[in-house]
C-alpha cells in the first residue's frame, strides 16, 4: 500500500486526478470502477478541467460503480445514478451506454445482484476502482460485520451510516435504510486501488483501515492484502497515524 499524502481536500483531489488520468491516457479503454460521495467529488471537478482543456478522451472509458441505494431511480437527485452523471458522465465525452450502476429500483434485487456480480467477474475485474472510506470504515456500502461479504449484495445501512448520509436529505427518514453494493471480492479483484481521504473526521477510520488488523469490523483493512493500492489522504485525515 502507498500512501500519498496531500496537504488538504483540493491538493488531495488533484493528486488523485493526475493518477486517474495517468490510467485512462495508459489504457484508453480502460474500465473504471467509479465511486459517490463528497471524497472524490473535487476529483472529478479536476478530470473535467482537463477534459476541457484537451487533455483526457474519455470515448472509449468503459465504468461500473460501487454501489446504489435501493428505492431510488436514476433521476431522483439522491441517486447514484444522478451523482455521477452530474459531477462526470454528462461533462466528459463518455458514452453513458459504458457506464454501469446498480438498478436502484430493480423488481428483484436478489437478480440484480447476481447480474452486477456476473458483469464483474466476467470483466475480469476493473483496471482501477476508486474508493473512499466511511467513518465507520466501510468500503463501497460494506459496513462493519463478523465476516466479509464476497459478491455483490444488498446492505442493510447502519444507522452511522445513514446518519452521515443524512447531511444529503431532507432528513434521517428520507435516507433509504437499504443498498446494493459491490462486495469485498468484486473490490479486491480490480487490478489498481485508488481511495480518496480527506478530513479529521476520518482520522480514526484510517488508522484503523490501514494501519490496524485486518478484519471485517472494518472492511477497509482487507485493502492492506491488495497488491497494488494508493491511498490519496490529507494531513487531517492522516493525524491519528501513529497515535
Ligand atoms: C458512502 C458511500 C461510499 C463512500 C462513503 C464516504 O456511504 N457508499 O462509497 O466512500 O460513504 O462518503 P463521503 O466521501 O461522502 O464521506
Amino acid at each position: 500500500m502507498r500512501i500519498i499524502r496531500a496537504k488538504d481536500y483540493d491538493d488531495m483531489s488533484k493528486k488523485a486526478a493526475e493518477i486517474m488520468a495517468a490510467q485512462i491516457n495508459l489504457k484508453p479503454d480502460c474500465l473504471l470502477g467509479l465511486a459517490t460521495g463528497s471524497s472524490p467529488e473535487g476529483m472529478y471537478a479536476e478530470l473535467v478541467k482537463k477534459y476541457e482543456a484537451g487533455m483526457l478522451d474519455f470515448s472509449k472509458v468503459r465504468s461500473y460503480n460501487l454501489d446504489e441505494y435501493v428505492g431510488l431511480p436514476k433521476d431522483n437527485d439522491q441517486s447514484y445514478f444522478y451523482f455521477m452523471n452530474h459531477h462526470l458522465f454528462s461533462k466528459v465525452n463518455m458514452n453513458i451506454e459504458n457506464t454501469v450502476l446498480p438498478n436502484g429500483i430493480a423488481e428483484d434485487p436478489t437478480v440484480e445482484c447476481e447480474q452486477y456480480n456476473a458483469m464483474i467477474e466476467a470483466s475480469g475485474g476493473a483496471d482501477l476502482q476508486l474508493l473512499g472510506i466511511g467513518h465507520n470504515g466501510h468500503i463501497g456500502f460494506n459496513e462493519p460485520d463478523d465476516h466479509f461479504t464476497l459478491g455483490t449484495h444488498v446492505v442493510d445501512l447502519a444507522p452511522s451510516t445513514i446518519e452521515a448520509n443524512s447531511r444529503y436529505f431532507a432528513s434521517y427518514d428520507d435516507v433509504p435504510k437499504q443498498a446494493f453494493s459491490m462486495g469485498i471480492k468484486n473490490i479486491m479483484d480490480a487490478k489498481m486501488i485508488l481511495l480518496v481521504v480527506s478530513g479529521e473526521g476520518k482520522a480514526d477510520a484510517v488508522n484503523k483501515a490501514f494501519f490496524g488488523p485486518v478484519t471485517p469490523e472494518v472492511p477497509g483493512s482487507i485493502l492492506q492484502l491488495h497488491k497494488n493500492v494508493v491511498v490519496v489522504a490529507d494531513e487531517a485525515a492522516l493525524s491519528q497515524v501513529g497515535k
